[in-house]
């Protein structure tokens, strides 16, 4: 079989990873190169698919992009700007959520823009409904066609009072990359304040924009006629060093993982601390480790920043299956993020998923169709089996499952991992993992 990934569990992962530019910043900075008169430069950039299809969509667009990829640097030429083909973008987006986020650019820049229907990780339908919403009341015109969505700008757009229903991160970004060259003043209320929405901020501010962080998650954009170029190293992938950092304590390893940062770990490294992990922060990056201990059920909820990332939670369940009692985890960003737990229950899991809000967190999930709160109760002894990939996230928690488990795994779908985690089967047996990586057949 193609594209299979054999793992023979068991053994504790040992040894260093290095983490580079964060999955959920670097494409979006790409798309601000657009906004640009003058050309950008992006640093600590991570060789993953994401940023291959934004590669690809700029280039379509009439940038030019050189991708240094050994350095991790890659410079855009916006100056050649020009609409594309349609039928190229759809074919080259793929499933990727980032071509909505090319609208403000392009309506700035060029008039018009047109969103493929868009795919992204099979976690709940992902709507778009908040961004159609204040490219509206930016003044642009939406028109849902078949095969995606036609957005026009007829006249330059002007600065809007905005307010989103949920700090949606995509949806702030849409505002960002729209207000920053509108005409007039944007105030956003509900704003997402995400890292990684900090990270966009600093290279919008860069290239001349005005953008002010409120402390009630309301953000004002001072819209300006033209911005120049950028020059910026990318921040660290928190979401990948998290996903290592529980590799460590789910196959009871030890492992360094370099460019880990504390600033925007700290709700994670609080959980990874009271499930029994134990961890040293130095100024390079983060050390990970269980040493041995039981690990400690834990009643679990994720939220917004600066709360516990949904896309922690995935690899963190497989850890809390191993936990000596019963956990929860009510997810309250996603509606359909448990999906992934199938193939952990076919490996010996006990893990039962509920439609009621099993915490706190006032959810948009309750008393509706959405299996959006688990149960799990361990330790239970997992066994190898055959799964497919999920999502990105989910993929990584089946491997770390199959990593943890008596016997043989074989996965198939493994290119949906390589979206998010760079070099990740030269990271696998780096640390020591039994595996077999799969031979492409051409
Ligand atoms: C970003 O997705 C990330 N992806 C996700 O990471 C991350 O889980 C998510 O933010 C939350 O932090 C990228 O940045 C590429 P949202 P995004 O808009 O922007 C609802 C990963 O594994 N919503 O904050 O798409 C939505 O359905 C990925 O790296 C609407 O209803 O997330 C969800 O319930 C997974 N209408 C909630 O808001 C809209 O128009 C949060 O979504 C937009 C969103």
């Amino acid at each position: 079989m193609s594209n299979v990934l054999t793992i023979h569990g068991g053994k504790p992962l040992k040894g260093s990873v290095t983490v580079r530019g964060a999955k959920n910043l670097v494409p979006k900075a790409m798309v601000a190169a657009l906004l640009g008169s003058k050309p950008s430069v992006i640093r600590n950039v991570p060789e993953i698919k994401d940023v291959e299809v934004v590669t690809g969509l700029l280039r379509l667009h009439g940038v030019v992009v050189e991708h240094n990829k050994e350095a991790g640097e890659i410079y855009m030429d916006p100056s050649g700007l020009k609409i594309a083909n349609n039928a190229e973008i759809d074919a080259f987006a793929g499933d990727s959520r980032i071509p909505i986020l090319f609208c403000g650019p392009l309506m700035h820049a060029i008039g018009a823009a047109f969103i493929p229907d868009l795919g992204g990780c099979k976690i709940g339908d992902r709507p778009i409904d908040y961004h159609l919403d204040v490219l509206r009341q930016f003044g642009a015109e939406v028109s849902k066609e078949p095969g995606g969505t036609y957005i026009r700008a007829p006249y330059r757009l002007t600065g809007a009072k905005l307010e989103l229903p949920y700090p949606s991160v995509g949806a702030t970004e849409q505002v960002l990359l729209t207000a920053v060259k509108a005409d007039g003043i944007t105030e956003l209320k509900g704003a997402a304040v995400e890292p990684e929405i900090h990270d966009l901020i600093h290279v919008l501010q860069k290239m001349g924009a005005i953008i002010t962080v409120q402390t009630d998650r309301t953000i004002r954009i001072e819209g300006v006629p033209e911005l120049g170029g950028y020059n910026h190293t990318a921040l660290n992938d928190r979401n990948e060093t998290a996903s290592w950092a529980t590799a460590a304590m789910v196959t009871d390893g030890d492992i360094y993982v370099e460019g880990a940062t504390q600033r925007d770990l700290t709700a994670f490294l609080n959980v990874y601390r009271k499930i029994g992990g134990d961890f040293e922060v130095s100024d390079a990056g983060i050390r990970f480790w269980r040493g041995g201990a039981d690990l400690n059920p834990l009643v679990l909820e994720t939220d917004v920043h600066p709360g516990f990332m949904t896309d922690w939670q995935q690899p963190l369940v497989v850890a809390l299956t191993q936990a000596e009692g019963v956990s929860i985890v009510h997810e309250t960003v996603y509606e359909n993020r448990f999906g992934f737990t199938d193939a952990l229950i076919r490996m010996g899991a006990s893990i039962q998923l509920h439609r009621e809000c099993l915490g706190s967190v006032p959810c948009r999930f309750g008393q509706r169709n959405f299996l959006h709160s688990a149960v799990i109760s361990g330790p239970a002894e997992l066994t190898g089996t055959d799964f497919t990939i999920p999502d990105l996230r989910g993929g990584f928690s089946h491997v770390l499952a199959a990593l943890a488990a008596k016997g043989t795994s074989r996965a198939t779908g493994i290119d949906v991992i390589n979206r998010g985690y760079e070099k990740f089967f030269e990271k696998l047996e780096g640390l020591g993992a039994d595996i077999e990586i799969p031979i492409k057949v051409k």
